[in-house]
């Protein structure tokens, strides 16, 4: 089946996996973690736009068959597991349920229709399961550290708000091969660093003190619902935002947040990296009225990986991880 993407057309297998209500879900999860609705600067590209995209990438890996079939279908299937509103469901999810996305996914492919379908398209649904646990050799091709889910992440919700990238996902991606139980990388610092520059450029701008505090907004709306309706997270952006609507009190924290009455921001800084719990801790003390949001900044990662001659070549990181501090007083 052909299906239209950011990168043109896409000859997708496994196409009986579209009518499954786990990947229609994420045509209504939005890649930010804030809606365009919610926050004029986001952007609405969608995580199903973005799951097609990562299997195109996954097309582009040099692999054998059977691999490369594994490799698609995780592609395909990797966020599947994500909360609505991606990262901000997350931290509430972790908090209610004690999962994170990539686990709950894991379950999700072992279950009845997906793991029926994966299985007919002769892969075996115990491999998806550790590719998304990162117990497995193809792991790092989706849960790593420069991978084939954050070269298109980064791309598409970059250009999406008309923003440059400087560097290309399917030129990165055919860089990327799969040999023995191990995968191979051929590029070279130059290549990977028009990534770091786009990535820390897309993470910078997210830290704007108007962004942070309508996610904070959104986040204390969805956990006031999420403690009624632990499900609401499981739902889609659309559904979760007419169950929180329905909620007094996240209802008005969301019609504060679209007629742009905003919490106070008490504090808003960055910090050196640090242990996260004791600052939450000695912030949630100082501020107890407060609603805390400690991001860890995580600028840029050290990557490495085996070349084509079998050697491991390291690339370190270029920026430090920060710590960001931000202090909300709700009205
Ligand atoms: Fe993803």
């Amino acid at each position: 089946m052909k299906i239209v993407s950011h990168y043109g057309g896409v000859e997708l297998e496994f196409d009986g996996l579209l009518a499954e209500d786990a990947l229609d879900r994420l045509k209504r999860v939005t890649l930010a973690n804030i809606p365009k609705s919610l926050c004029e600067e986001s952007s609405d590209v969608t995580r199903f736009e973005h799951s097609v995209g990562v299997y195109h990438l996954a097309c582009l890996v040099q692999a054998d068959e059977e691999d490369s079939r594994l490799l698609k279908v995780s592609s395909l299937l990797h966020d599947i597991g994500i909360p609505c509103f991606s990262h901000i469901g997350e931290r509430i999810m972790m908090k209610i349920h004690d999962f994170d996305h990539e686990k709950h996914g894991s379950n999700m492919v072992m279950d009845g229709n997906i793991g029926d379908l994966i299985s007919k398209g002769g892969v075996e649904p115990c491999d998806v399961r550790d590719i998304f646990l990162k117990k497995h050799y193809l792991s790092p091709l989706l849960f790593g550290s420069m991978d084939l889910d954050n070269l298109d992440n980064i791309s598409l919700y970059w250009s999406s708000i008309g923003e440059p990238v400087h560097y290309s996902p399917e030129g990165m991606a055919s860089l990327f091969s799969v040999e023995g139980g191990r995968v191979l990388f051929s590029g070279t610092a130059n290549d990977i660093a028009g990534w770091r520059r786009t990535r820390r450029d897309l993470y910078m701008s997210l830290n704007t003190v108007e962004r942070r505090t309508r996610e904070v907004m959104l986040m204390h709306a969805l956990e006031m619902c999420a403690e009624e309706i632990p499900d609401v997270l499981f739902m889609d952006n659309c559904q979760a935002m007419a169950e929180m609507m329905e909620n007094s009190g996240s209802s008005r924290i969301l019609k504060g947040l679209e007629n742009n009455i905003l919490y106070e921001s008490v504090v808003f800084k960055p910090v050196p990296f640090c242990d996260r719990e004791k600052l939450e801790k000695k912030m949630a003390e100082k501020y107890p009225d407060c609603v805390l949001k400690i991001d860890h900044l995580k600028l840029d990662r050290d990557i490495s990986f085996w070349d084509t001659h079998g050697e491991l070549k390291e690339f370190p990181r270029t920026h430090k991880d920060r710590m960001h501090v931000g202090v909300y007083k709700p009205f």
